[in-house]
C-alpha cells in the first residue's frame, strides 16, 4: 500500500496553536514526523503538544514579527537539523491598502517575508547536509487573484510567493523543495474574525456574509482545516519530489483562473 510516510523526519511548523497549522502539526505527527510546535501562545502550544502522537515533540514560544526573537532563536533552531519548515501565521488586518498606514505594510513585511527569509537561512543547512528539504508556505489565494478588502495582506502575500518561487529555483539542485498552499474559506478562528467583520461592515447577519461566500465556492462548503494540513503534509512526503515552485489552491474550486 502506498503510503505518506515522514518516519525519521523532523518538522517545525509555525502558527501551530491553532487553525491550519495546529491541524497540520497533527497530521505531520500522524506520518510519523517529530514535530515543534512555534508560537506566541506557549500554554495552548503545550496543550497541542500531549495531543500529538509519537514521541519527541516539542514547543517553541516566540513571535515571528519580532526582530529581536528572530536573532535570538533562530541560531538555537539552526542546531536541530529539521527537514520540514513549515512557513505559516496569522493573516494582516483586513482593509483598503488605500486606508492603511504605511506600518501595517512594514509589519506585515517582517511577520510574514523576514521572518520566513530568516527561518529558510536557519534551516537550509541541516536540509541540504540530510539531502531532504521541504519548505511549505502558507499563503493565500490572493497571490492569483487579489481579494478586495485585504489591501496589505495581498501585498505581502505576493512577495512571499515572488520569494518561495526564487528560492524554488535556487534550492532544487540541494533537493529540497519549496511550495505555497493557498488556503480558500477554512474553518479556523480566521474565518471567524473575517465572517464577524464583514457582517459588522455590511449591517447583515454572520449568517447572509458565509451564505454570500459559499456562493463562490464551487463545492458549496467551507474547508476543513484538516483537508488543507492533508495537502501540505503531501508537499512534504517523499510521494511529492518532484513539484516545487508551486502555488497549490486548496479552495474548493473558488478561484476562476487558471
Ligand atoms: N482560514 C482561512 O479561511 C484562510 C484563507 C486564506 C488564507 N489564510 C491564511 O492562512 C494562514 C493560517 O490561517 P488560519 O486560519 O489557520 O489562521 P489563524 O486561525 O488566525 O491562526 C494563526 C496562527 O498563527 C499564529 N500567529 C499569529 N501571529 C503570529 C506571530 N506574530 N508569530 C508567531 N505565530 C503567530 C497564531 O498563534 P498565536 O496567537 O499563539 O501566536 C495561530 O496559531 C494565515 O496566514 C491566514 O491569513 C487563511
Amino acid at each position: 500500500m502506498l503510503k505518506l510516510d515522514l518516519t525519521d523526519k523532523q518538522a517545525l511548523v509555525c502558527g501551530a496553536s491553532q487553525g491550519i497549522g495546529a491541524a497540520t502539526a497533527l497530521t505531520l505527527a500522524k506520518c510519523g514526523a517529530r514535530v515543534t510546535v512555534l508560537s506566541r501562545n506557549e500554554s495552548r502550544l503545550g496543550e497541542l503538544r500531549e495531543r500529538l502522537p509519537g514521541d519527541g515533540h516539542d514547543v517553541l514560544a516566540m513571535d515571528l514579527g519580532n526582530p529581536d526573537h528572530l536573532a535570538e532563536y533562530m541560531p538555537k533552531l539552526a542546531d536541530r537539523a529539521y527537514n520540514i519548515l513549515i512557513h505559516n501565521s496569522g493573516g494582516p488586518p483586513a482593509g483598503r491598502a488605500i486606508d492603511a498606514d504605511p506600518a501595517e505594510f512594514e509589519s506585515g513585511f517582517h511577520q510574514h517575508l523576514i521572518a520566513g527569509q530568516r527561518l529558510a537561512q536557519a534551516l537550509v543547512p541541516g536540509m541540504r547536509e540530510a539531502g531532504y528539504g521541504r519548505i511549505v508556505n502558507i499563503i493565500s489565494t490572493s497571490v492569483k487573484e487579489p481579494i478586495p478588502g485585504l489591501g496589505v495582506s495581498n501585498t505581502v502575500r505576493g512577495a512571499v510567493a515572488a520569494w518561495a518561487k526564487t528560492l524554488s529555483r535556487e534550492l532544487g539542485p540541494d533537493g529540497i523543495t519549496v511550495n505555497n498552499v493557498l488556503p480558500g474559506f477554512t474553518e479556523t478562528p480566521r474565518l471567524d474574525s473575517l465572517v464577524a467583520g464583514k457582517a459588522k461592515a455590511q449591517d447583515t447577519t454572520e449568517d447572509q456574509v458565509q451564505k454570500t461566500m459559499l456562493a463562490g465556492v464551487p463545492l458549496g462548503r467551507f474547508c476543513k482545516p484538516e483537508e488543507t494540513a492533508a495537502a501540505i503534509a503531501f508537499l512534504c512526503s517523499p510521494l511529492a519530489g518532484y513539484i516545487t515552485g508551486i502555488n497549490l489552491p486548496v479552495d474548493g474550486g473558488r478561484l476562476g483562473s487558471l
